[in-house]
């Protein structure tokens, strides 16, 4: 029977899990590892998920009309996500990104048509930024400050929009469940907005309340300082554990995790570049950091026999123009 898509938004989602065999076996590990790889999703991260989710359920409350433009504050995945779907769909799509990070994003959204403005560009974040530091939910706030008077705009913003976490409830979840027919013992989730691990997690949870839920973040000194001025970060990711309760996400459940991890750049880099070399896949950033954990997690003892299963979010072919993969650096 002929099988023809008629949109990318038919695209997004049932990606595969795949167990790390060599890199299990080089490591000795007795304890399984599977990895979600959501680099095949339609462009290349877990973000379409909710890129799409985030604009349907607009599109049914009727928060999000024709001819409006889509705003987002994101660092480069959900914009992605977003400027694809927004040309798919016909709309006009703006992005505020960070400034630091790497290139290629940019041009990504500018061949969707998309709109970027660097967070260094807007007045209210800049000023934000000086009082709060690089804080992402606090950008946010700003950013609703100066876009206030402008007319047909949607901001989307993935760290509050509840059709982020939702989504990861109402798929990543299940794949993950149906793929390995129930048999996980261990979910490892990076957190951004937190969407993820509270998505995910809790749709874990309400199918086995044993299942054990993980968090991982970057670790204080993987971020650019003045100290650390050529500090590479985890793209995407952030602190929410021992930080102030503003700075933590509205999408980041805080009863789903019965632990937390914390990754340095380097760590995270490290899995990333091994990942590729033992079981050929090109992952990014935070992908390595989810590696690095569920790698320590299969490491001990009381985890011989289970099931990890870690959620890869996006594809390495994302930050060629970063050290990850820099020749310099490989080893
Ligand atoms: C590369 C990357 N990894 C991980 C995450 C974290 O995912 P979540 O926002 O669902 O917590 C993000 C989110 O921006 C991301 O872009």
């Amino acid at each position: 029977m002929a099988k023809i898509y008629e949109s990318i938004t038919e695209l997004v989602g049932r990606t595969p899990l795949l167990e790390l065999k060599n890199f299990e076996k080089r490591h000795n590990l007795k304890a399984k590892i599977l990895v979600k790889l959501e680099y095949y999703n339609p462009n290349q991260s877990v973000k379409d998920r909710i890129a799409l989710n985030m604009i349907e359920e607009a599109e049914r409350s009727g928060e999000l009309k024709k001819g409006d433009t889509i705003i987002e504050l994101t660092s480069g995945n959900t914009g992605i996500g977003l400027a694809a779907i927004a040309a798919a769909k016909g709309y006009k799509f703006r992005v505020y990104i960070q400034d630091q990070v790497s290139q290629e994003r940019y041009q990504v959204i500018h061949a969707f048509g998309g709109e970027t403005v660097k967070l260094s560009e807007v007045p209210e974040i800049v000023e934000s930024m000086e009082k709060y530091g690089p804080d992402f939910v606090e950008c946010v706030k700003a950013l609703e400050r100066a876009v206030k008077d402008e007319e047909n705009i949607w901001f989307a913003d993935q760290t509050r929009n509840a059709a982020n976490p939702n989504v990861h409830f109402q798929t990543t979840g299940p794949e993950i469940w149906q793929d390995t027919d129930g048999k996980v013992d261990i979910f490892v989730a990076n957190v951004g907005t937190g969407g993820t691990l509270s998505g995910a997690g809790n749709y874990l949870k309400s199918q086995n309340p044993d299942i054990r839920v993980v968090g991982i973040q970057p670790t204080e000194d993987s971020f650019q300082s003045p100290e650390r001025p050529d500090q590479e970060e985890i793209t995407g990711v952030h602190p929410f554990e021992n930080v102030e309760e503003r700075f933590i996400p509205a999408n980041l459940d805080r009863k789903v995790y019965d632990d937390w991890y914390e990754v340095h750049t380097n760590q995270a880099y490290a899995a990333a570049r091994e990942a590729a070399k033992t079981d050929g896949i090109l992952v990014g950033a935070s992908a390595g950091a989810a590696i690095h954990v569920a790698a320590e997690l299969a490491r001990r003892p009381e985890n011989e026999g289970k099931t990890i299963v870690a959620v890869l979010p996006d594809t390495g072919l994302r930050y060629l123009s970063t050290n990850l993969f820099n020749e310099e650096f490989l080893v």
